[in-house]
């Protein structure tokens, strides 16, 4: 089966065909980001109209890459984002993904933003061992899931507070660096000291959630009380203290729940001393990590694709009333 899909989430609309064997046919991908950077976030208006210029040449370019005919696609189903995201983005996409799907008389299907991302490191591994513990980390969340078999979730735990690239983003603008601020601080941390500032790593405690709000204001503190440590020596410092508690809730929940695989997903995990940190974890611990490329971590529709197929083959289509769900739990509680 061969599916067309829809992100638009957030900033990025993108347009992939992917097929039921976990093929990416084609993944195209049109960012605003550069409208939004003046003001330091995404600012939503901006990004729904964005949407709106962008959704039918990015759904043309992806038909083309992947060798189908534009107007009669030999496609089976086309999935979209439904949410959670920003409404204005959401819609775009679902309402382009709606239209074609009625206008070819395809099913349509709905699909979660969070399952489109646990569906990435899965399109990147043909034989997972389950189950597999992914930590699932983005601009907008952050948690540690239990994949007990593709699209069968629980989430053992997630963020008290802001999410862990929002962490990043929101500590970069203090940095004045350029948003978004997560691959600017990996960049410069590579050049900087990590044992530069002394910084606290939040909730050492039993539970598998995560606190990353407290973490940014230690960074100001610490830096204010330490003027001459650069820029890069902070950057380093700040991700030393996100890796590290991270680490601890994937080390506490891999030796509780007794994983057989670990996985890296959402838009942090393209970050490079996250992905080392896995790698040596599962090393040390002789399970395998799945590292989806960096084009697959941070928000692509070939994820949201991969979803939708597992999805309509598990419940078949969702109805063309489907509405735009921007806050939706990943498990019904
Ligand atoms: O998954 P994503 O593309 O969008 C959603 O939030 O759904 O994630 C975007 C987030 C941003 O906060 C960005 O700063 C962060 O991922 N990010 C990174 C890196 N690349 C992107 N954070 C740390 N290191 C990186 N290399
Ligand atoms: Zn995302």
């Amino acid at each position: 089966m061969l599916a067309l899909a829809l992100e638009t989430s957030c900033d990025d609309t993108g347009a992939a065909v992917v097929d039921s064997q976990g093929r990416v046919h084609s993944s195209v991908i049109e960012s605003s980001i550069d409208q939004h950077r003046a003001y330091g976030g995404v600012v939503p208006e901006l990004a729904g109209r964005a949407h709106l210029v962008t959704v039918q040449p990015v759904v043309a370019r992806a038909l083309e890459e992947a060798g189908l005919d534009p107007h009669h696609p030999a496609i089976d189903v086309v999935a979209a984002t439904a949410g959670p995201g920003l409404v204005g983005s959401l819609l775009i996409g679902l309402s382009a993904a709606k239209s074609y799907a009625l206008a070819w008389g395809l099913p349509f299907v709905a699909v979660h933003h969070l399952d489109g991302h646990l569906f990435a490191p899965l399109l990147e591994t043909p034989d997972v061992a389950w189950p597999l513990l992914t930590l699932l980390v983005s601009g907008g969340h952050s948690m540690l899931v239990l994949v007990e078999a593709p699209g069968r979730y629980r989430v053992l735990g997630e963020t008290i507070d802001d999410a862990a690239g929002e962490a990043y983003d929101k500590v970069a603008r203090w940095l004045g660096l350029a948003y978004p601020g997560g691959p600017e601080i990996d960049r410069r941390a590579s050049h900087g000291d990590p044992a530069a500032l002394r910084l606290p790593v939040s909730m050492a405690n039993e539970t598998l959630d995560f606190s990353f709000s407290g973490l940014k204001t230690a960074v100001v503190r610490a830096s204010e009380r330490h003027p001459d440590v650069s820029l890069d020596d902070v950057a380093a410092s700040f991700q030393r203290a996100v890796v590290e508690q991270l680490l601890r809730k994937v080390t506490q929940a891999l030796e509780r729940e007794g994983a057989r695989s670990l996985a890296l997903a959402g838009g942090v995990a393209a970050n490079s001393a996250l992905r080392a940190a896995m790698l040596a974890l599962g090393e040390d611990r002789d399970v395998p990590v799945y590292l989806p490329s960096r084009a697959m971590c941070t928000d692509n529709a070939a994820m949201i694709g991969a979803a939708g197929l597992h999805r309509f083959a598990e419940s078949g289509a969702s109805p063309l009333d489907t509405p735009a769900r921007p806050t939706w739990e990943l498990v019904a509680p």
